[in-house]
């Protein structure tokens, strides 16, 4: 029997993500730059095809139709949306070691915040920090030329609700699913890349009819529930957290977050949200224009109210990593890799960077041609790998490392029999395979992951 590990620490994923290509501390050249990360060559596939599942499961539905809007928008929206007000966290600085903060993360005793750093509550009263970037936009850089970052993608889809209703005919209900990057200023970014201060997200705005609002709350929280569940995440390593009053933003009527055990704890993943009117009424009055709905066959003209459903990409993509991770004693019982141990990342085939690699079992040009060329046609359908380094054992271990469901790998047989070997990244099983069948083996075997 073989002894299964999950993720333990953050840092040994940090470490395989560095050492396979996946993310890299940014400007490392020059030292790093505080929470920002760069995608490697295989983390920029994982992350499209994350992407590419949620825009899937979004835009796929006969009622959901994309966006791509702007970073910078008119300074007046960040004014409707409450962001220029009410977009801030406290700010606290300690007096002994100098440490910034935000108060609400704090320890709290006998009415005193503590220094999280040092202990010490010699800290500063606590000042509302604005979490927007600003910027210029044109050559002077004078209050009038002001613009923002975007620090969430969503007014992107309220300010083209009307745009996208009439030119796409959409009939309420329906929705508007959006992915791009968002930019906080936060006070205390961290845990690689859960928090940080450039980040993507994925937004879906669904507007329905007032009254109608509780009922796709529901379905909602449901829909996005089963997504994660087929992108691998067991359901007890998820669960919902109710905002209570305290904690509900000034736009929201009801939310639920969807929260991941991380190895530093339940964390939130995705907000889901009942925004009532709020945003489309805001629009309304700062631009002049009216945001409404008539419905023809009832005659009603109302205000739609908005379900969001919001997740963060690097997040998510986190919460995936450390979620497939696991580190796996294997039996001494003469198979693969004996009495040995290995780490595996048990992504899903659509999610895989990789989804077959193709290794020739020697350096002999015939076998390396071989596999060449199966790499070559089945790189046509699938994601494909070529690696003639080191020894076999060690090529099936830097695949597992990475995520890869199938090697096929041509040895000194395959030249006489047209066959290959198949190795199965979960059950490390093999099964000897015709080549001339083989897209349609792969085909099949990563759909029954
Ligand atoms: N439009 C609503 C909205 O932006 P949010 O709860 O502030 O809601 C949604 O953000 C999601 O975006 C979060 O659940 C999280 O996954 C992600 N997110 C927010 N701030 C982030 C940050 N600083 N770094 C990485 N992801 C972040």
């Amino acid at each position: 029997m073989s002894t299964i590990t999950p993720l333990k620490d953050l840092q040994t994923l940090v470490s395989l993500c560095k050492r396979r290509g996946f993310v890299f501390q940014s400007s490392e050249i020059y030292g790093g730059l505080n929470s920002c990360w760069d995608y490697g060559p295989l983390g920029a596939d994982f992350k499209f095809n994350v992407k590419m599942s949620w825009w899937k499961t979004m835009t796929r539905r006969p009622d959901i139709v994309g966006l791509d809007a702007a970073i910078l928008m008119h300074p007046m929206v960040w004014k409707a949306s409450g962001h220029i007000d009410g977009f801030t966290d406290p700010l606290c600085d300690c007096r002994a070691c100098k440490t910034r903060f935000r108060q609400d993360q704090a320890p709290q005793k006998n009415g005193k915040t503590i220094c999280p750093n040092c202990g010490s509550t010699e800290v500063t009263e606590p000042r509302n920090f604005n979490l927007m970037f600003k910027t210029f936009m044109g050559p002077v850089e004078d209050a009038a030329a002001v613009v923002y970052l975007r620090p969430e993608t969503a007014q992107g889809i309220f300010v083209n609700y009307e745009n996208v209703l009439t030119s796409m005919r959409k009939k309420i209900p329906f929705g508007i699913a959006q992915i791009g990057k968002s930019f906080r200023n936060e006070i205390t970014p961290g845990n690689f890349t859960f928090r940080t201060r450039e980040f993507e997200q994925m937004e879906m705005q669904y507007f329905v009819k007032p009254g109608t609002d509780m009922e796709w709350f529901e379905k909602w929280k449901e829909t996005r529930l089963a997504h994660y569940s087929r992108l691998g995440f067991k359901p007890s390593s998820l669960r919902f957290h109710q905002h209570g009053p305290k904690e509900l933003a000034h736009y929201a009527r009801a939310a639920f977050d969807v929260q991941y055990e991380f190895p530093f704890g339940w964390q939130e993943l995705e907000g889901i949200h009942n925004r009532s009117d709020f945003d489309l009424t805001q629009h309304s009055k700062f631009s002049g224009k009216k945001l409404e709905y008539f419905d023809e066959q009832t005659k009603e003209r109302f205000v739609p109210y908005v379900i969001e459903t919001a997740v963060g990409c690097d997040r998510l993509c986190l919460a995936i990593l450390c979620n497939a991770f696991e580190e796996e004693k294997l039996a001494s019982a003469g198979g693969e890799g004996d009495g040995d141990s290995r780490v595996v990342l048990r992504l899903k085939p659509f999610l895989a960077p990789v989804q077959v690699a193709c290794l020739p079992l020697s350096k002999k040009p015939d076998l390396q041609e071989t596999a060449f060329k199966i790499r070559q046609d089945l790189s046509e359908e699938f994601r494909v790998d070529y690696d003639e380094t080191a020894s076999i054992g060690k090529r099936y271990r830097r695949q597992d490392e990475i995520g890869t469901p199938l090697c096929l790998t041509v040895d000194f047989e395959s030249l006489n029999d047209k066959k290959v070997t198949v190795r199965h990244r979960d059950t490390m099983t093999q099964d000897r395979v015709e080549m001339s069948r083989l897209s349609e083996y792969v085909r099949e075997k990563l759909r029954s992951f």
